[in-house]
């Protein structure tokens, strides 16, 4: 692995055993991330920027289940979104290239239930527009509900996403049904 690499993933193992609410561990590993985003030309490779014309691309940089956590690079080209969704975990995204855009939504009738099939209504929460070097965070228990990607009319944008699990299954939310489901996700 790359050296820069092996000095985020230790400094993220050192956080998740030092701090044990995820507000702590995302406060602890806030700035590592603005400086992996801004070093990103140093360390990634030509499969973390494979892009495709369907949909944005997660691009598995480290992870696992046992050591409980995941880097994705994420490819977005103009006009690809995410379906709303939430983690299941605490996350920390960092902004290498383009300008990525969250919209955050808020369950307008939560009932503490995280089954897998509910009904639940959604608001649009805030917006935040994530230019290069900028850093944004999660935490889970409620879960962060978001969409994210980018303006049709905006340039390809390339994002690190770094989990508390490998985030292989997560809710996604359609609100015009009112439904939450559990979905499996690829990576690669
Ligand atoms: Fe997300």
């Amino acid at each position: 692995m790359n050296p820069i690499l092996e000095c985020f993933r230790d400094t993220c193992a050192a956080a998740v055993s030092n701090h044990r609410a995820p507000s702590d561990i995302v406060r602890a590993l806030a700035p590592t991330m603005g400086d992996l985003a801004r070093r990103a030309d140093d360390f990634l490779e030509p499969r973390h920027r494979r892009g495709e014309a369907d949909g944005y691309t997660r691009n598995l940089v480290f992870g696992s289940e046992e050591e409980g956590l995941s880097l994705y690079a994420i490819v977005w080209r103009p006009g690809q979104w995410t379906p709303i969704h939430d983690h299941g975990t605490w996350g920390v995204v960092g902004v290498v290239e383009g300008l990525l855009e969250e919209q955050a939504f808020v369950p307008a009738n939560d009932t503490g239930d995280e089954s897998t099939e509910t009904r639940i209504s959604l608001a649009p929460g805030g917006l935040v527009l994530l230019p290069p070097g900028a850093v944004a965070t999660f935490v889970p228990n409620p879960d962060h509900i978001h969409q994210t990607g980018v303006a049709e009319d905006r340039p390809a944008t390339l994002s690190l996403h770094l989990y508390g699990r490998m985030l292989n299954d997560f809710h996604i939310y359609d609100r015009a049904a009112g439904t939450r489901k559990l979905i499996k996700a690829d990576h690669s």
